[in-house]
């Protein structure tokens, strides 16, 4: 597609290009150009020291952003990408200081999206190797998961050159699980839609247990949160948005956000809940959490962070 080829370039010059991914929008700029991952932190007001993950096409490309990648990661990339799963690696010398905030690691994903998966190949036949790209949303915020949403949340941000891609609403809903695969067993640093009990199966290994050494801005106490107040416990009062499971009656007076038939649902359709929150002006937003394992508990993770904004 025209307009895809167009964006490539636009990365090539250095610009800054959203685009849609199976998880939320991600706003990616060249991984091997300082100037322009410069802008992606400027537009995110997202502090220096916290790393990007690098999007490839392919796990081919691992070996060039990857210096040292152990039997279990190839096999997690080999079942789970493309896919919303995000792997910590030590990195190889043309992942810079700049992409890695320092840190002697990077972050790759190859991502499971029609217009990602194609910017990437434009990308690619141009000579790039990797698009750098955090969730497109202001730093702390809630990750967007429409064109829409990223011009009302970063627009006023971008320059003329830079370009905001349409695409498929995202089927996940939320960011990608990240893995550290720098130690003997894979730790995870971010919860997602690959969850422990899928890691697990497909490698017979336990997990390792985050040692909170590595730098994970999703790990901020306070994160992916609306203005309005989220509140996880207590009864919800007129005039509160609601969230919770369509199977869940809606107290009287209150602004149902989303109904949700199930977790899956629920994770696709939080962030843009907790967006029209915002729309709509509202001062409280009472969520209730869903119970269980797999993706239930990244979404409990998203709301939790969403609750300490
Ligand atoms: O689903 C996703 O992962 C989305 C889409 C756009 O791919 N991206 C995303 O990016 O959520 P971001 O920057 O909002 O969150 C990525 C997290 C950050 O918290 C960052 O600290 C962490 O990944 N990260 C990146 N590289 C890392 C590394 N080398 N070590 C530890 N954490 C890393
Ligand atoms: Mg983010």
């Amino acid at each position: 597609m025209e307009e895809i080829k167009a964006a490539a370039e636009a990365l090539v010059k250095g610009n800054l290009v959203a685009f849609p991914t199976e998880t939320v929008w991600g706003l990616g700029a060249d991984a091997e150009n300082p100037d322009a991952v410069a802008k992606i932190y400027k537009a995110k007001q997202r502090p220096a020291d916290h790393p990007l993950i690098v999007h490839i096409c392919s796990s081919e490309e691992i070996s060039q952003w990857a210096d040292v990648i152990p039997e279990y990661a190839r096999e997690l990339a080999k079942a789970f990408w493309p896919g919303p799963m995000t792997l910590v690696l030590k990195r190889s010398d043309i992942a810079k200081d700049f992409i890695t905030g320092g840190q002697p690691t990077v972050g790759l994903r190859v991502p499971d999206h029609p217009t990602a998966l194609e910017l990437l190949r434009e990308f690619q036949k141009l000579g790039g190797r990797g698009i750098a790209a955090p969730s497109a949303n202001r730093f702390g915020k809630v990750s967007t998961t429409s064109a829409e949403d990223v011009r009302d949340e970063i627009g006023a941000a971008l320059s003329d050159q830079d370009i905001i891609l349409d695409g498929e609403t995202p089927r996940v809903g939320i960011e990608s699980t990240i893995i550290d695969c720098t130690k003997s067993l894979p730790v995870i640093l971010r919860p997602g839609a690959i969850t422990p009990e899928m890691i697990h199966d497909q490698l017979g290994l336990e997990l390792g247990t985050d040692e909170k050494d590595i730098r994970v801005s999703g790990s901020h106490k306070s994160h992916y949160a609306p203005a309005a107040k989220v509140v996880l416990e207590g009864e919800a009062k007129p005039g509160d948005g609601f969230i919770a499971l369509g199977n869940i009656p809606t107290p009287s007076g209150v602004v149902r956000l989303c109904s949700p038939e199930d977790v899956y649902e629920y994770a696709k359709e939080l962030y843009a809940a907790l967006r029209k929150a915002d729309q709509l002006g509202l001062a409280r937003v009472v969520a209730i959490p869903p119970e269980g394992e797999g993706i239930a508990l990244a979404i409990r993770d998203r709301l939790e962070r969403a609750s300490r904004g």
